[in-house]
């Protein structure tokens, strides 16, 4: 039987400041002076009881808090790679909120600096190579997303896309349809957060107007027989998260959870694992998970390692190496 926890994959829904475990974050908040709002571990981990995902983002602004100088995102973005380095990860694309930084007055060079040389460095140590893609926070205005993306362009060559994350209902994709334009006529390319829960009208949207080259989430497209089929005829990936949408509660349980569904239907699905520190797992134990849950197929894990270097934004001969190194890893395990 395949090891999916250490199939070769590609992670391509991260947020960087979502791997911030809680004894990273105490350690943090002692060296920068800054007072955490939970006083303990326990009172920390308490309050990873979501219950949709403003109750989460909460929790996860309050944190990145503690992120201050350069030397910590370095610390955040090496300590992500070292983990994952046992769980198959051979290429990852991280997301990033500048303005969740910007808004605490960090200069953008601070945080940028810090994950560039973290995965910079976890390139030489474990062999993971990576992009970076900066994501504008949707409940902010559009006129804020766009000073974002100018203060970005000094730094254009180290982001590869623009994605769209934060609160979803109420901030349609539309709401970003200038800021997206000018992206791509920068050369970025884009992404965005679409039918986590928000209904399947933005996922359309995000296609449509936002031109996106991959949809993160979107999961409730799934109650749009239409959208289906064109995700299918046009091979949009979706970067699922499947034990995130069980603690934000988009799904009751990981049984329920639709990815075998989308998988039957002949969508282009990845498994990834969003907020690792908050939702109880890395990438690697979300392939394991899913597949005990769902009772997923080897090859079913198969298409799916495969669909994340697809879909990921690597150049095509790296593509082929890892799709090679795949195919070895799977042959290796049948014999
Ligand atoms: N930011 C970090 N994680 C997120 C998620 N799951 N949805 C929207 N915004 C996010
Ligand atoms: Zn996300």
């Amino acid at each position: 039987m395949l090891d999916s926890r250490a199939l070769p994959k590609a992670e391509l829904h991260l947020h960087i400041e979502g791997t911030l475990e809680p004894e990273m974050l105490f350690t943090l908040a002692e060296r920068n002076g800054v007072k955490p709002k939970y006083p303990t571990i326990e009172a920390l981990r308490k309050a990873y009881d979501f219950t949709d995902l403003q109750s989460f983002l909460d929790v996860y602004y309050e944190g990145m808090r503690v992120l201050r100088t350069t030397e910590d995102f370095r610390d955040l973005t090496i300590a992500y790679f070292e983990r994952v380095s046992t769980q198959g990860v051979r290429h990852a694309e991280l997301f990033f909120d500048p303005q969740a930084h910007l808004d605490r007055g960090l200069g953008f060079e601070t945080f940028l600096d810090g994950i560039w040389e973290g995965a910079r460095e976890a390139e030489r140590r474990f062999g993971i190579t990576s992009h970076l893609i900066m994501c504008f926070l949707r409940d902010l205005s559009a006129q804020s997303a766009m000073a974002t993306l100018d203060a970005a362009l000094p730094y254009r060559e180290r982001i590869v896309g623009v994605g769209l994350d934060s609160a979803e209902v109420g901030n349609p994709p539309t709401k970003f349809a200038t800021v997206f334009d000018r992206a791509r006529a920068e050369g970025f390319l884009t992404v965005a957060h679409a039918g986590e829960e928000g209904p399947p009208e933005f996922i359309w949207e995000a296609l449509d107007v936002l031109h996106v080259a991959r949809v993160d989430h979107g999961v409730r497209c799934i109650e749009d027989q239409q959208l289906v089929d064109r995700l299918r005829r046009q091979r949009v990936p979706l970067t699922v998260c499947p034990l995130s949408n069980v603690r934000l509660r988009v799904v009751p349980d990981l049984a329920h959870h639709p990815l075998k569904r989308m998988l039957d239907l002949g969508l282009v699905a990845t498994i990834n694992s969003d907020d690792p520190a908050y939702f109880g797992g890395y990438v690697g134990d979300n392939f394991f998970q899913t597949a005990a849950a769902l009772k997923l197929s080897d090859e079913e894990l198969v298409t799916v390692a495969r669909n994340s270097f697809e879909a990921s934004f690597i150049d095509d001969v790296s593509k082929r190496r890892y799709l090679k190194e795949l195919e070895s890893a799977t042959d290796a395990a049948r014999a």
